[in-house]
């Protein structure tokens, strides 16, 4: 008996404080033009001073629980991705376990920064073919502002909060038909918050407790990796870029995304963008992002979608799936 997963519910949570443009040209020297032109972001939402990357996580949980119409009681694995964490332990993960009422099942956290929801689902995924879990809730949830330097104009405008979650089943017949991971620790410094727990009065390492990117190197890796994890994740289901039916990318910025869809000469209207008005939310991206057009309506039965994201390690990764 074979084992596959199905994402049988999508949740989706926003903070309600809305950061646009115009509000960032007041902190520091930008302009609504240069950030439109240059990553396609008009607004992003931050936080609630007393709001935490758990009850975002919950938020959009509770949602994607709702639209699978499943009980917390039958969930068998928690999968949280996440970066900034409320807490050094216990891991979000085991927090949201108590937060939902559930006793009992494994709960951890994954650390792959923007790659964090595609690393989720993957490991997910491998516990559902093992026959170790039969319905997971798969979560990832960032409170990015709490590590930007509000007073960098390179990294700011780029930058919100959120939480994206699904809800995996098991099926007899994949939903998720293959994932792909990858990373090379050799770029950690083009793209890192450097201070962290163990270093953070250590006088060696040098650096802030913030975001800090080399931004066009960023660029230009972002698109050249995405290009090539799209080729492998076709050739290893042995299928044409023609039979994609969506792209779902990490929503960084909207010229790394049109860059991807035109090497999988995809037309625009195939490729789901929220980047416009969500911003960068690291690990929730992608999950919002098919929470978006989930509910729409956009995605169909039998539909295939293909998932990417890119992100701080460097790390990458895919995930292809028959809706
Ligand atoms: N407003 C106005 N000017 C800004 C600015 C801002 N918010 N941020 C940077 N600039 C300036 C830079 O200082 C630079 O000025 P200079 O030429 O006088 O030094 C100029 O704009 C061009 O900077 P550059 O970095 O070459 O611009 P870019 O076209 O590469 O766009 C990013 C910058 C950050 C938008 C772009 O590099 C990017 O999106 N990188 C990837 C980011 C990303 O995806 N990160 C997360 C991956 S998960």
């Amino acid at each position: 008996m074979a084992y596959f997963s199905r994402i049988t519910g999508t949740g989706g949570y926003l903070p309600e404080r809305v950061l646009s443009n115009a509000e960032l040209e007041t902190m520091v020297n930008t302009t609504d033009a240069w950030i439109r032109e240059r990553t396609g972001i008009s607004q992003r939402h931050i936080a609630a001073d007393d709001e935490f990357t758990l009850d975002l996580a919950e938020a959009a949980s509770r949602r994607a629980i709702e639209a699978a119409g499943v009980r917390t009681d039958d969930i068998d694995l928690i999968v949280v991705a996440t970066t900034t964490a409320d807490q050094v332990f216990p891991s979000t993960a085991c927090l949201l376990q108590s937060r939902l009422g559930i006793h009992g099942c494994p709960a951890f956290d994954i650390q792959a920064v923007c790659t964090g929801f595609v690393y989720a689902l993957s490991v997910a995924d491998q516990f559902m073919r093992s026959g170790m879990a039969s319905k997971v809730l798969v979560v990832g949830a960032e409170t990015f502002s709490r590590i930007i330097d509000w007073t960098d104009r390179n990294t700011c405008v780029l930058f919100g909060d959120g939480a994206g979650a699904v809800i995996l089943e098991r099926d007899s017949e994949p939903g998720i038909l293959s994932t792909h991971l990858h990373a090379d620790g050799d770029y950690a410094s083009l793209l890192q918050v450097p201070k962290g727990v163990s270093n953070q009065l250590s006088a060696v390492q040098q650096g802030s407790a913030f975001v800090e990117m080399a931004g066009s190197e960023v660029f230009r890796m972002a698109v050249k990796t995405l290009g090539r994890i799209a080729d492998e994740t076709l050739a290893a289901n042995d299928m044409r870029k023609d039979q994609l039916d969506w792209l779902i990318p990490h929503q960084a910025n909207h010229r790394i995304i049109a860059a991807t869809a035109k090497k999988l000469s995809m037309p625009m209207e195939k490729v789901v963008q929220t980047v416009a008005t969500h911003g960068n939310t690291s690990a929730a991206s992608i999950p919002l992002a098919l929470d978006v057009a989930v509910r729409d309506g956009r995605i169909k039965q039998g539909e295939h979608v293909l998932m990417e994201g890119f992100g701080g390690g460097f790390t990458w990764g895919s995930a292809l799936i028959k809706w």
